[in-house]
């Protein structure tokens, strides 16, 4: 079978090194390249961790390119609270000796989707501040592409606030751009985020292994489950993971907006949850068409196994 090219642009972050990993491990995806954005730490720091954690899986020949260094409107809001001092975990270890790709993620996206031979699954799993720039610089590039599968929102509460998800709150404006650019879209957000987890006892298998993939995520878990608890969870893997076993998750699709008032509901991701009535006059709608294919369920045990399978060639 043809492996899908995909694109991760990413804020790495705990759970973005956890799907990057995946991405490059996984023997159906091809990762064709990683854009760096402004998120969950600012964008040098994610691009020196991006570059650990390539490093770290044996996949140094990966372009990696630096993008937006703060929202489209509005400040950056870090999440060192979550994610660590370097946006990392704070682990030790060499930096790596890489250098980041002379294109800006927008050209780099540009180019890679281009000159793929079969249409390229983009996921982001950060602020939508590098796709945004991307539609609207390119936006017949965009239109070749398979999809967009992004880590973000939800159909039920926030988390950055009581009404927004960090990725979309980050960068409201940036988000309305992308679920209104026309390209398909399937929103993995916080109604099946936390779900999948590994426990201590799973990181410590891990940094047994004899694969330094493996042992890297170990201890990306173990020095997280000291800091915050357990068990940690996959968070932004589940994006990539949807991609390859979509089976494994259920989904809906809605009418979504982003909300972009300055109120408390900045950055929630509306969905229009309402039952389809056969009514005279049509109840308003938010979009024209349920844009959005939604995430709401998944079969937790099998996601788990998928990852802890492809991370550590000898898990089983
Ligand atoms: O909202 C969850 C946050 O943690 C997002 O930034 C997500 O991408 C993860 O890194
Ligand atoms: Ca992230």
């Amino acid at each position: 079978m043809a492996r899908t090219p995909v694109i991760l642009d990413v804020d790495t972050g705990i759970d973005d090194a956890f799907a990057l990993l995946f991405a490059v491990r996984h023997p159906d995806l091809e990762l064709l390249g990683v854009t760096c954005v402004d998120g969950n730490t600012n964008v040098d720091q994610v691009v020196a961790n991006t570059l650990k954690v390539l490093d770290a899986a044996g996949a140094g020949n990966i372009p990696v390119s630096r993008g937006a260094v703060r929202p489209l409107l509005g400040q950056s809001h870090y999440a060192e609270y979550v994610h660590g001092a370097d946006g990392m975990g704070d682990l030790d270890g060499p930096a790596s000796y890489r250098r980041v790709d002379q294109r800006g993620a927008v050209e780099l996206l540009r180019d890679l989707i281009e000159s793929s031979a079969t249409p390229v699954a983009l996921v982001p799993l950060a602020p939508l501040t590098n796709i945004a720039l991307f539609l609207r610089s390119f936006p017949e590039t965009a239109k070749k592409l398979q999809g967009i599968v992004l880590m973000g929102g939800s159909a039920s509460a926030g988390n950055a606030t009581p009404a927004a998800e960090f990725n979309i709150w980050h960068d409201p404006e940036a988000a309305a751009i992308v679920f209104q650019s026309g390209v398909p879209i399937t929103m993995y957000g916080l109604d099946v985020f936390m779900r999948p987890g590994i426990s201590a006892a799973e990181a410590e298998r891990l940094q047994g292994s004899s694969d330094p993939a493996a042992v890297f995520a170990g201890s990306l878990i173990s020095a997280f489950i000291e800091r915050i608890g357990s068990p940690v969870t996959l968070g932004d893997a589940g994006a990539v993971m949807a991609v390859v076993a979509p089976e494994l998750i259920s989904f809906q699709n809605f009418d979504v907006v982003v909300d972009t008032s300055a109120g408390p509901a900045r950055g929630q991701t509306i969905c229009d949850r309402r039952p389809r009535l056969e009514l005279e006059i049509e109840p308003l709608r938010l979009a024209d068409s349920a844009n959005v294919r939604v995430a709401l369920d998944m079969d937790v045990e099998a996601i788990r196994q998928l990852w802890l399978e492809t991370i550590d060639s000898h898990w089983n």
